[in-house]
C-alpha cells in the first residue's frame, strides 16, 4: 500500500514537473504570441490608419477640386438672373421668359457644363423635359471662335433697334441668313419661320423685345443649325427661350458613349484600357448600328445639304446622343458652323505652323508659309472624322460576316484626306457603302 501510495506520488511530482513545463511553456509561448501579434496588430494598424487617412486626404482633395471647378463652372444661376434682370427691364422676351422669371415654373436642375462661357443644365419646365442652355459673358476673347459667333453683339441686345418695321427686320434675317450660308434658294421660307418663332406668345404682332431675343439666337451657331435641319431628325427640337437663352429637348442618351472619371483616377488607367471601358454599356449592337447609320445620315446632311455646307469640328462622342428609338442627336453643335464663314475667317488668320490654323477641336487647314496665312481648305473631311468616332464603337461586337468589310470600309473613311468637295465621288462611294453595309446586316430587325 505505502509502495503503491509513493509510485502514486512520484507520478504525481513528475506530472506535476511535467505540468509546471507544459504551463511555462505555454505561457512563455503566448506571452511571446501575444507580443507578436501586438506587433503585427499594431503594424497592420498603423498601414490601416495610414490608408484610411490617405483615402480621406485623397477624397477630399478629389471633392474639393470638383466642387471647386463646380462652382467655377456652373453658374447658371448667374446666367439666368442676367436674363431675367434684362427680361424685368422690357429688353428681351420670349416664350420662355414668364416661366422663367416670374412663374419659376422652368427649372435649372443638373449642371452640364464643361466650358464657363456657355451654361448647359437639364430643367424641367411643367412637365417637359428639357435641357437649358444659356450663353455667359465674358471677358472678350479675340480667338477665332468669337468671331465666328460674335457674342458681344448678341449680349447687347441692341438690334433691332427701335423703330424698325417687320419687314426691315425680315430683310435683316435674310441678310444675316445670306452671310451665313450663302445665297440658297429658301432662304425666304427660313425667314418667314424664323419670324414665326419670333412671335413667341403667338398675337400676330412682334414686339421689339421678341426681335431682340430672335436676333441674339441667329448668332448663335447651334441654333442656326438647328433651324437649317428642323426637318431633319438629327438635332433637338427647340422647345423656348428668353433672350440667347434657350430650352431645347432632352436627349435621353448622351454622350453617344463613353464613361466619366475624376481625373485622378484617370491618369492611372492604361489608354488601351481607358478606350475599351468607354465602350462598357452601350446598347446591341443592331441598335449601335442605327445610331451610327444617323450620324452618317448627319454627315450627308449638312454636307450639300439644302442650305450649304457645314463643318463639324468637334466630331467627338460628346456631342452627340440618342433617343429611345436609337435616332442620333447632336447634343453640342456649336463648333457645327457654315463652311463659307469658316473659310472666311480662317483665311484671315496669320500663322508659323499649320497647327495655328486650328478650329475647335479638329478644324485644321494648313498654313501658307508664304503669306504666313492659313488656307481655307479644311484637311479632312466631316465624314473621316465621324469613322474616327465610330469605329471602336461600332466594330464592338460586330457579327462576325461583316467585321472584316465594316473594318476595311472604316479605315478607308478614317483615311480620307482634304475637303468633302476635293474628292467628292470617293467620299460618297464610301459613305453609301458605310450605309448600306449596315443598313442591310439590321434591316430585318423589328425596330431599325
Ligand atoms: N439636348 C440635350 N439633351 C441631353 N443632354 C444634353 C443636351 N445638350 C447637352 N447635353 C449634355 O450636356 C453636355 C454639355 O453640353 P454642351 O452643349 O456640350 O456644353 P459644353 O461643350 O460647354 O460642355 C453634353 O456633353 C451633353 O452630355
Ligand atoms: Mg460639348
Amino acid at each position: 500500500m505505502y509502495a503503491i501510495q509513493k509510485i502514486h506520488f512520484i507520478w504525481l511530482a513528475r506530472d506535476h514537473r511535467g505540468l509546471l513545463n507544459a504551463l511555462k511553456h505555454t505561457l512563455v509561448k503566448q506571452i511571446f504570441e501575444i507580443c507578436f501579434q501586438q506587433a503585427k496588430f499594431s503594424y497592420l494598424h498603423m498601414k490601416y490608419l495610414f490608408f484610411s487617412w490617405l483615402t480621406v486626404f485623397v477624397g477630399s482633395w478629389i471633392v474639393y477640386v470638383e466642387y471647386s471647378s463646380y462652382t467655377e463652372l456652373c453658374r447658371g444661376h448667374d446666367c439666368k438672373n442676367s436674363i431675367c434682370d434684362k427680361y424685368s427691364k422690357g429688353v428681351i422676351d420670349g416664350s420662355a421668359c414668364s416661366s422663367l422669371c416670374k412663374k419659376d415654373t422652368l427649372y435649372l436642375g443638373k449642371c452640364f457644363t464643361a466650358k464657363p462661357n456657355s451654361q448647359v443644365y437639364s430643367g424641367s419646365w411643367g412637365d417637359l423635359e428639357g435641357v437649358i442652355k444659356c450663353q455667359m459673358e465674358e471677358a472678350p476673347h479675340y480667338d477665332l471662335g468669337s468671331e465666328m459667333e460674335p457674342r458681344k453683339e448678341a449680349v447687347a441686345f441692341n438690334k433691332p433697334t427701335k423703330g424698325t418695321s417687320v419687314e426691315k427686320f425680315r430683310e435683316m434675317i435674310l441678310n444675316h441668313l445670306k452671310a451665313k450660308v450663302g445665297d440658297q434658294a429658301n432662304l425666304a421660307d427660313l425667314a418667314t419661320q424664323v419670324l414665326s418663332i419670333t412671335d413667341a406668345n403667338k398675337d400676330s404682332h412682334i414686339s421689339l423685345p421678341e426681335a431682340r431675343s430672335t436676333w441674339a439666337l441667329l448668332q448663335l451657331n447651334e441654333f442656326l443649325l438647328a433651324l437649317v435641319l428642323q426637318d431633319r431628325e438629327h438635332t433637338p427640337k427647340l422647345l423656348g427661350f428668353c433672350g440667347d437663352l434657350y430650352v431645347m429637348e432632352k436627349v435621353p442618351y448622351s454622350p453617344l458613349y463613353g464613361i466619366s472619371l475624376p481625373w485622378i483616377i484617370e491618369v492611372w488607367i492604361p489608354a488601351g484600357l481607358r478606350r475599351s471601358m468607354d465602350q462598357w454599356f452601350t446598347p446591341s449592337w443592331p441598335h449601335k448600328a442605327k445610331i451610327s447609320i444617323g450620324l452618317l445620315e448627319l454627315v450627308e446632311d449638312v454636307f450639300h445639304g439644302t442650305f450649304g455646307s457645314f463643318l463639324m469640328c468637334d466630331v467627338s462622342a460628346t456631342s452627340f446622343g440618342y433617343n429611345d428609338r436609337h435616332d442620333l442627336k447632336v447634343t453640342d453643335a456649336r463648333y457645327i458652323v457654315p463652311e463659307a464663314i469658316f473659310q472666311e475667317n480662317i483665311r484671315q488668320k496669320r500663322c508659323d505652323v499649320d497647327e495655328d490654323c486650328l478650329y475647335g477641336a479638329d478644324c485644321l487647314t494648313s498654313c501658307d508659309l508664304t503669306k504666313h496665312r492659313c488656307t481655307p481648305e479644311v484637311t479632312r473631311p466631316n465624314l473621316a472624322k465621324g469613322c474616327e468616332a465610330l469605329k471602336d464603337y461600332i466594330l464592338r461586337g460586330a457579327p462576325s460576316d461583316v467585321k472584316e468589310e465594316l473594318e476595311k470600309q472604316l479605315y478607308a473613311c478614317i483615311a480620307l484626306k482634304g475637303s468633302a468637295e476635293q474628292m467628292e465621288i470617293e467620299h460618297s462611294l464610301i459613305l453609301n457603302n458605310l450605309k448600306t453595309l449596315l443598313w442591310k446586316k439590321i434591316s430585318h430587325t423589328k425596330d431599325s
